[in-house]
């Protein structure tokens, strides 16, 4: 078969040499990053003064006093100022293949030596193919109907281009169902739907969102019942005006609440009968439960009709039914992703279905397992202090004292400059600290050595 040019340089053997030497010279460089270790003592100064422009600069100071170096090992991260920490957060579950991972470096180079930085939807390389054929396919292996994927560059345009598809299939219903303290990103659209009043703030109303009150594990079938009631209550109150209902199906943000097949179903035949469509939000939950899409986890691929990714997939995306097609003009964008994202992209979302992740005893799972003995062995320890764990897969979630707001994140800053990355989830008083572990770098003995320093930390801690 006829090659094309490019065929000709990707496969150059200078190319391949070039490639082969920056992967020795980062393995060898990374051999000096061997575990957590402090800021280097000449660093320190023009490392502070630097953090201050940024707040400067950005009209604000950072959460954390992190500014990345450039290099990795796995779960461990080198920061600007010498330091070296555990990443258990991955900037809010971005990093799922940890730091300086050689197969997502060499996706990169592949991506950054093709011809443009980036790829949009009027002019899209070959590798966006690819990643769409994967993604299709993966996503409807079990019957669901999800096979046109949209590409996009964040979470919250994801979501925005599934409400557009809604609404214009149920036009004219103008309203959404939202679960109580969902959060669905910060583009005014989503504001409206995140329920959470300090990210709106000011902000003039776009939606109309009515909030349904969560799955809990502590009231199964009253928590069913009260849920399906309020639904209904809606829909005879706004007849006929509710297009689609956002499902987050484990709330990530809100700390790692797990939700339940026969809740979503009985969620879900309400919106059947009264033709509202079922979107599910899987920005945070994609390829962190033991399937790819968090749908199949709870078994609904029968029954959703749009589907939103983001985070892990390192390129976001709305994948939607043939019935949900938009109109021509109602969704594009300039910009798809950079071509090495895409490459990165493919090579992360290949590896997790194919590398042994999936499944009950897949590594998600039994790295899930470790982590939980641990947080329960540190909830015997300091019951005062910690309890829980919560959550599904590689999203951990656990109560530090009694969910005190003030006390979680002060915990979360302690635990950093300990060496461990975290994040707090929620609000007062059920605020949860989470972690969102880079399944593709991690291994039991990271584990191991982050939750040694989970219980200095609240040895600490008064
Ligand atoms: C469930 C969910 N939806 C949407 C978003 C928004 O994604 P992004 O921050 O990429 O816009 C997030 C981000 O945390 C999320 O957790």
């Amino acid at each position: 078969m006829a090659k094309t040019i490019a065929d000709g340089f990707f496969n150059d053997p200078r190319l391949k040499e070039a490639k082969k030497l920056i992967q020795e010279a980062l393995k060898e460089h990374q051999s000096q990053i061997k575990g957590v270790k402090s800021a280097t003592p000449e660093l320190k100064a023009d490392y502070g003064a630097l953090l201050k422009k940024v707040a400067d600069w950005r009209g604000g100071a950072l959460f954390y006093n992190y500014l990345g170096s450039g290099i990795g090992k796995g779960p461990l991260v080198e920061l600007a100022d010498g330091s070296v920490k555990y990443d258990f957060i991955t900037g809010i579950g971005v990093h799922y293949m940890g730091h300086s991972h050689p197969g997502v470096i060499e996706a990169q180079i592949n991506g950054a030596v093709s011809n443009t930085v980036m790829n949009g939807h009027l002019q899209q390389n070959v590798d966006s193919a690819k990643l769409l054929e994967l993604l299709s396919t993966q996503a409807c292996k079990n019957g669901a109907e999800v096979k046109n994927v949209f590409l996009s560059t964040s979470g919250a345009m994801a979501n925005e281009n599934a409400f557009k598809i809604i609404f214009q299939k149920r036009y004219p219903a103008a309203r959404f169902f939202a679960f109580e303290k969902c959060f669905a990103g910060r583009t005014l659209g989503m504001a409206w739907v995140t329920d959470k009043g300090a990210y709106r703030q000011g902000l003039p109303k776009t939606i109309d969102v009515d909030y349904i009150p969560f799955y809990s594990a502590t009231d199964h079938k009253g928590s069913i019942e009260a849920a399906t009631k309020v639904m209904r209550k809606y829909i005879t109150r706004y007849p006929g005006q509710h297009a689609g209902f956002i499902m987050e199906l484990i709330q990530g943000e809100n700390g790692s609440w797990v939700g339940h097949q026969e809740y979503f179903e009985a969620l879900i035949k309400v919106c059947q009968e009264s033709n509202i469509s079922v979107f599910v939000d899987e920005v945070q939950t994609f390829a962190r439960t033991h399937e790819l899409f968090s749908f199949q986890h709870f078994k609904l691929d029968k029954h959703v009709d749009v589907v939103s990714i983001g985070k892990n997939s390192q390129v976001c995306a709305t994948l939607f039914k043939d019935d949900h097609k938009p109109k021509p003009g109602l969704i594009s964008q300039t910009f798809t992703g950079s071509s090495s994202q895409i490459a990165a992209a493919y090579y992360v979302i290949n590896e997790v279905v194919k590398g042994g992740y999936l499944g009950e005893n897949g590594k998600i799972e039994k790295l899930h397992q470790h982590f939980k003995g641990h947080l329960e062995k540190l909830e015997k320890k300091h019951p005062s202090k910690i309890s829980g764990p919560f959550g599904i897969g590689a999203m951990v979630g656990t109560t530090v004292f009694g969910g005190d707001e003030t006390k979680s994140k002060a915990f979360t800053f302690k635990l950093f400059d300990n060496g461990v990355l975290s994040f707090i989830a929620g609000g007062h008083p059920t605020t949860r600290v989470r972690f969102l572990m880079p399944i593709m770098a991690v291994e039991e003995n990271h584990i191991d050595e982050v939750c040694a320093i989970i219980d200095k930390t609240l040895s600490e801690m008064e």
